[in-house]
């Protein structure tokens, strides 16, 4: 399914600084696994799609998904949706219909950063936050004091769900571990808690612990996934738990405007991303991979790797030495000219989102290959290189909005 991104290259051309070649880059596109484009398969998949009125559950394609959805995640059925943003919103309001209801949440969870607070907005529950560890998981101790404290107080509003993420993007790509999920359910049973998973990227998690999916959304009441990311598919997501929450769920869904009609075209891209998710996820987090050992071997002052944070197609890559900041070794990274040809032989515009102060976020998708890979590896050795003969380029903190899903 590899494609690479000469979309781009038009507009990048026109962002090349002044002084530099107008060179034609190839660019390699690693901002986030959200930027991949349907494959051949997949288009004609759309095109061939049967198709109904799923408002009136008629639609057989988007019927099939649901069913081989809820099958695969271990839960009764599944429900299609346009987005995961809508599926989380949708998992909260139908988890906590009281006012005053109180969900527990990762502070840097996608749910809580970049989902617009609708779970306060629409919902109407409240959020408590808790530090994400850098794996991904919470304090079990702390988790369980901040529900204990709330439990049958009347002080407190009503803690009623936890919600997970896995894999915890913020964390880069970790994989929640079976162990942790076991204690958290543990738990939400002890205080009368529901669990819902933030699974997006559930399907990445589920091949680096090369299990099935409902091993891991066992300890879940519900799960949403994403097919617009790992799988490659345009747009789309199912949200799966038990029948009674289905059924709530479609009404949620309508009263969001995301009830869709002959939403076949997109659920047919979905089935082809699930058909050929293992291969296309190992590549990914293969790819990674190289990519992270890369920046090791660099051995260079600027920027480095924790090797055994890389578990699946998200790499973290870590700046220090103060000579440059995450957006400045950005542009660099985009940036292409003649010296880069004169050097390397190509002319290669890498594209990453700064992520925090001190990292950058690399995210490999089925639009990139290994050669994609080597590339941009060489392009960061280049960038390091230069860096380093030029080390007055300046700290400027990377403003956090910069950053994005
Ligand atoms: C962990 C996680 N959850 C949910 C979402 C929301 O997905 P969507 O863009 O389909 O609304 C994202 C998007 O990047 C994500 O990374």
């Amino acid at each position: 399914m590899a494609h690479s991104s000469e979309g781009l290259t038009a507009g990048l051309q026109q962002a090349v600084p002044r002084g530099r070649s107008r060179l034609a880059p190839h660019v390699v596109d690693l901002r986030s696994d959200t930027v991949t484009r349907p494959c051949a398969a997949m288009r004609s998949a759309m095109a061939r799609a049967a198709v109904g009125d799923d408002d009136y559950g008629e639609d057989p394609t988007v019927n099939e998904l649901q069913h081989l959805a809820a099958g695969t995640l271990g839960m009764e059925e599944a429900l299609f949706v346009p987005t995961a943003t809508m599926a989380n919103l949708i998992a909260v309001m139908c988890h906590c219909q009281r006012r005053g209801a109180q969900v527990i949440l990762g502070r840097d969870s996608h749910l809580h950063v970049y989902e617009h607070g609708g779970i306060a907005q629409v919902a109407g529950v409240h959020s408590q936050a808790l530090p994400d560890l850098p794996d991904g998981t919470f304090d079990l101790e702390l988790l369980e004091l901040t529900v204990r404290e709330a439990h049958g107080s009347r002080y407190h509003p009503r803690p009623e769900l936890v919600c997970l993420e896995n894999t915890h993007s913020s964390a880069g790509g970790r994989v929640l571990p079976l162990a942790y999920l076991q204690q958290v359910r543990g738990l939400a049973d002890r205080y009368g808690l529901q669990v819902h998973m933030d699974g997006a990227r559930l399907m990445n998690a589920a091949v680096a612990q090369n299990i099935e999916p409902a091993r891991i959304t066992q300890h879940c009441d519900s799960v949403s996934l994403c097919f617009s990311k790992g799988l490659g598919a345009p747009a789309g997501a199912v949200l799966a738990g038990r029948k009674d929450f289905v059924a709530e769920a479609w009404r949620m869904r309508k009263l969001l405007g995301g009830g869709m009609r002959q939403a076949g075209v997109l659920a047919a891209a979905a089935l082809v991303g699930l058909e050929h998710m293992g291969v296309t996820l190992q590549r990914d987090h293969d790819n990674a991979w190289c990519f992270a050992e890369g920046v090791q071997e660099l051995n260079s002052p600027l920027c480095s790797v924790n090797l055994t944070a890389v578990e699946t197609n998200i790499v973290m890559v870590n700046i220090s030495g103060g000579c440059i900041s995450p957006a400045e070794l950005c542009e660099h990274l985009q940036a292409v000219s003649e010296e880069e040809l004169a050097t390397t032989g190509h002319a290669v515009s890498v594209l990453l989102f700064p992520w925090s102060a001190h990292t950058v976020r690399a995210v490999w998708h089925c639009d990139i290959s290994a050669h994609d890979t080597e590339l941009a590896k060489k392009k960061l050795e280049f960038v390091a290189r230069k860096c380093q003969e030029k080390p007055t380029l300046g700290l400027h903190p990377t403003p956090p909005s910069a950053r994005g899903a």
